[in-house]
């Protein structure tokens, strides 16, 4: 099958090196172009700070398919040149140029810019995979061949995730949550100061637990031809910044409507696995992987869980106040809660025809 010519905006950012990652050597994607702000010989030279060091900051060397791809300015670039495009830009820019790329072709987003657009669904392959449909109505209603599509918060992801099997079999009522966030979700530009976050937790993150409120109702929602009605439960959450790398780890605590014994809830959990036919490539072998040892999951031990795809669970115990169950989770931020995960929801839509190529 001949590969689909993929373009990745802001390639040379900390989302879009996760894209470059995840696109190396891809069996349905070919990364034919890179946008950034300037114009460039080639991924390679647009790399290369201007004191001669590189801002390619992951822990493996930058894949060899990618060093020669060449990179233009968004002014230069044409969206209709490519097939599908990956966008890892701020959010002022993704809602000037994410609806032109959209009028051709179809564009995957880690910006929060269409987050909560009506005509736009919040996808997390394996979550909500019935919530795609509303990419036609967003077709329709704008007029536009493509489509823009974000994947959600990167907080949220691992949470919708670990809810998901308990919201379906037990239905859920209340849900807390405390977060421990990694570094790298803050970005690099302006990131975190090294002075403030060593020796330090942070307990505020800027307008984060609106979007975990927000966008957590609308994932686990009800689709319908009219749209997405929210889910029906009372969340709250405190979003803290830990001296940790990457992986997310968050407290949860869950008030159940139908209230089930713990050797229940770890069958729901364990037997919740939408990838079991294993026909994406990004896709884990798990999507959760349930620790009985009581001292996991551990953000620096379990992050990279299948290939930073799988969300780990444990300290899994009955819960009293709410009725239900708590547990401690760890979410790979910018693997699963950003460009892997945007990179996974295009082989979903390219596997259910959503693609056009
Ligand atoms: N960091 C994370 O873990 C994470 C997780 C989830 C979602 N996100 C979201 O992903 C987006 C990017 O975040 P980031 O942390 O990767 O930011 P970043 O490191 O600051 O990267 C920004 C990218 O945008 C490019 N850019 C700037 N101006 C541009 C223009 N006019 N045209 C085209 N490209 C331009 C930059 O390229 P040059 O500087 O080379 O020109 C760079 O590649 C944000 O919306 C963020 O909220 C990030």
């Amino acid at each position: 099958m001949t590969r689909l010519r993929a373009a990745v905006v802001g390639a040379t950012g900390m989302a879009g090196q996760q894209f470059v990652q995840a696109l190396s050597n891809h069996p349905d994607f070919e990364v034919v172009i890179m946008v950034t702000s300037r114009t460039l010989k080639n991924y390679n030279e647009a790399l290369l700070e201007s004191d001669g060091s590189s801002r390619w900051i992951q822990n493996t060397p930058v894949p060899a398919d990618m060093l020669e791809v060449p990179v233009i300015s968004s002014k230069e670039f044409r969206p209709e040149t490519v097939d599908v495009i990956f966008t890892a830009i701020e959010s002022d820019l993704a809602k000037e140029l994410e609806p032109w790329f959209a009028q051709t072709t179809p564009t995957f987003s880690t910006a929060s810019a269409f987050r909560y657009f009506d005509d736009t669904p919040l996808l997390i392959t394996g979550v909500n995979d019935d919530h795609a449909e509303l990419i036609r109505k967003q077709q329709r209603e704008r007029g536009w061949k493509g489509f823009v599509l974000p994947v959600p918060n990167c907080t949220v992801t691992g949470l919708a995730i670990t809810l998901k099997p308990l919201y379906d079999r037990f239905g859920i009522q209340n849900v807390l949550m405390v977060s421990m966030q990694s570094l790298s979700g803050a970005g690099r530009s302006p990131g975190v100061r090294s002075l403030d976050i060593l020796d330090n937790i942070i307990p505020y993150i800027p307008n984060e637990e609106g979007k975990v409120r927000k966008e957590l109702l609308k994932i686990l929602g009800e689709y319908s031809s009219e749209g997405i009605a929210p889910a029906e439960i009372h969340i709250n959450c405190i979003c803290t910044r830990a001296n940790v790398l990457d992986g997310h780890t968050e407290s949860v605590f869950v008030g159940l409507k139908k209230q089930a014994g713990l050797s229940e809830i770890k069958e729901a959990i364990n037997g919740y696995n939408p990838f079991q036919n294993g026909n994406l490539h990004s896709a884990p072998d798990r999507m959760i992987h349930l620790f009985d040892d009581p001292f996991r999951p551990q953000p620096r031990l379990d992050r990279e869980l299948g290939g930073g795809m799988t969300t780990s669970m444990g300290r899994l115990e009955e819960e009293s106040v709410l009725g239900g169950v708590k547990y401690v989770l760890v979410s790979h931020n910018t693997k699963m809660g950003a460009g892997k995960g945007a990179v996974l929801l295009a082989e979903s839509m390219l596997a259910r025809g959503l693609l056009h190529g």
